[in-house]
């Protein structure tokens, strides 16, 4: 049965967590792959507001199997924090399991996140200060703590003693901040190795086996393509592979069973955090995008960044993604504009590209292509279907749809559960 992939396509905050929700209740399990708290799902459901940061978001379905995937960093407190404040509003948690091999955000990590930021000043990079970029380093370095080691405490111990011993003397020699007891860390996250046990599981054989017995398996990323380490705009990225191939990596499922790679793209563009941002708008035109979008973090609150929609970064997450499908958000905070600019490629001083450029520098350098589109000032809210949308609106989508090279086939209208219009079904 098919596997099915939900990536960004931009810089993040597209709307993954209302297109993971929306599939919920025809899919077996839902998978995290990657990435931590970092990341903010907001889902809206009959005007329930659900913020997840480190949760599946395919929790909010009755039956689904929510599964935080080896490819993710977990924060314990913050993991039970979520399921205890889901449990006070009904929401039953009781099947969400955890890898084995997921990495754990130990307390030390979060601290360096932190100090590092501060540490760097105008070269920051503007990062949530979760601890995901330190915990991902010391996976990459053979130091990180996993679930597992939960159950071995002379295990644990010696882990966390290797960690400490290099960043200590960072901690104390470089950012002149106090030393972290091993002791102290270890009492911390053997605090919760009751409550983790029920949920362990290996999640890689567990996907393998509900594929095989017939299950859908809906792979839902965080962060997203320009964010990822590899291919996003590196150095302002996250610490983890948020694109499709990720999906693979972070589960245990192989590529040969993913079927469809959905991506989630808004009608226009955000960013949180430092690094280039070509279609940005410093004006009244983004503070508009902003204040009709609420495009505040759900995880920090920071103000986004706003832009018009750039075709170049749709193309480029069609091709690393392997899209088989769009799913356009957010065409209802465009409403009301006279013309609609986009995006169709950039100048690099004085050369036209109509593909992401090579080197960073040349990215930095990108200045957009701007084409005009016609506006509508209808509310496009209760559109369901393709017709329901103004003549211009749909020309938006099939603007777009041609710019990207893929096919849209899901567009929303508006914030809840209900309001999306479904072109081709995505499963
Ligand atoms: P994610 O991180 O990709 O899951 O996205 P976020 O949840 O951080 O940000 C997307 C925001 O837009 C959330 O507040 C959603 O409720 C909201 N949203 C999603 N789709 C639409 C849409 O089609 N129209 C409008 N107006 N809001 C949407
Ligand atoms: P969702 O899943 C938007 C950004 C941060 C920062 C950079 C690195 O809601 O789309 P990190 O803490 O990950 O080391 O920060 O990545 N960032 C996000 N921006 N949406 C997110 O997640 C993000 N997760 C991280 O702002 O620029
Ligand atoms: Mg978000």
């Amino acid at each position: 049965m098919p596997a099915i992939v939900i990536v960004g396509a931009q810089w993040g905050d597209e709307g993954k967590g209302k297109a993971t929700d929306q599939l919920g209740h025809r899919v077996g399990h839902v998978v995290k792959f990657n990435g931590g708290n970092n990341a903010g799902h907001t889902v809206v459901v009959g005007g329930e507001t659900y913020a997840l940061h480190l949760l599946p978001s395919g929790i909010l379905t009755p039956g689904v199997i929510p599964v935080i995937g080896n490819g993710v960093v977990v924060d314990l407190s913050v993991l039970f924090g979520e399921v205890d404040a889901l449990r006070a509003r009904g929401v039953d948690t009781s099947r969400l399991l955890l890898s084995a091999n997921a990495h754990l955000i130990a307390p030390y990590n979060r601290v360096l996140d932190k100090t590092a930021e501060r540490f760097l000043g105008s070269h920051r990079i503007g990062t949530t200060g979760r601890g995901i970029g330190p915990t991902y380093a010391d996976k990459m370095n053979r130091l990180g703590i996993r679930v597992q080691d939960l159950f071995d405490e002379k295990i644990l111990l010696q882990k966390v003693e290797g960690a400490l011993e290099l960043k200590n003397q960072v901690l104390a020699k470089v950012y002149n901040r106090r030393a972290v007891e091993p002791a102290e860390a270890v009492d911390e996250l053997l605090g919760y190795a009751d409550r983790v046990r029920p949920m362990v599981v290996d999640s890689s054989l567990l996907l393998e086996q509900a594929l095989d017995a017939g299950s859908t398996v809906l792979l839902e990323a965080g962060q997203a393509t320009l964010l990822d380490v590899d291919h996003g705009t590196y150095p302002f990225v996250t610490s983890s592979s948020a694109t499709a191939g990720g999906a693979c990596t972070g589960s245990g499922i192989p590529p040969t069973r993913i079927d469809r790679v959905a991506a989630i793209l808004k009608a226009y563009t955000t960013r949180v955090g430092e690094g280039p941002f070509p279609t940005e708008l410093l004006d009244a035109a983004g503070e508009h995008l902003r204040r009709t979008g609420r495009e505040y973090g759900t995880t920090t609150g920071r103000p986004r960044r706003c832009g018009w929609f750039d075709a170049v970064i749709g193309r480029y997450a069609a091709r690393v993604n392997g899209v088989t499908d769009f799913v356009l958000t957010k065409l209802d905070v465009l409403t009301g504009l006279d013309q609609v600019p986009v995006c169709v490629a950039y100048d690099v001083d004085g050369v036209r590209h109509d593909e992401m450029p090579m080197t960073q520098t040349d990215f930095h350098h990108a200045k957009p292509v701007l084409e005009q589109l016609p506006g509508w000032s209808e509310d496009i809210s209760g559109a369901r279907t393709i017709e329901d949308l103004p003549l211009n609106a749909q020309a938006y989508v099939r603007f777009v749809e041609a710019a990207v090279g893929r096919r849209v086939s899901v567009i929303g209208v508006g914030p809840d559960r209900a309001a999306s219009i479904v072109v081709h079904d995505l499963l």
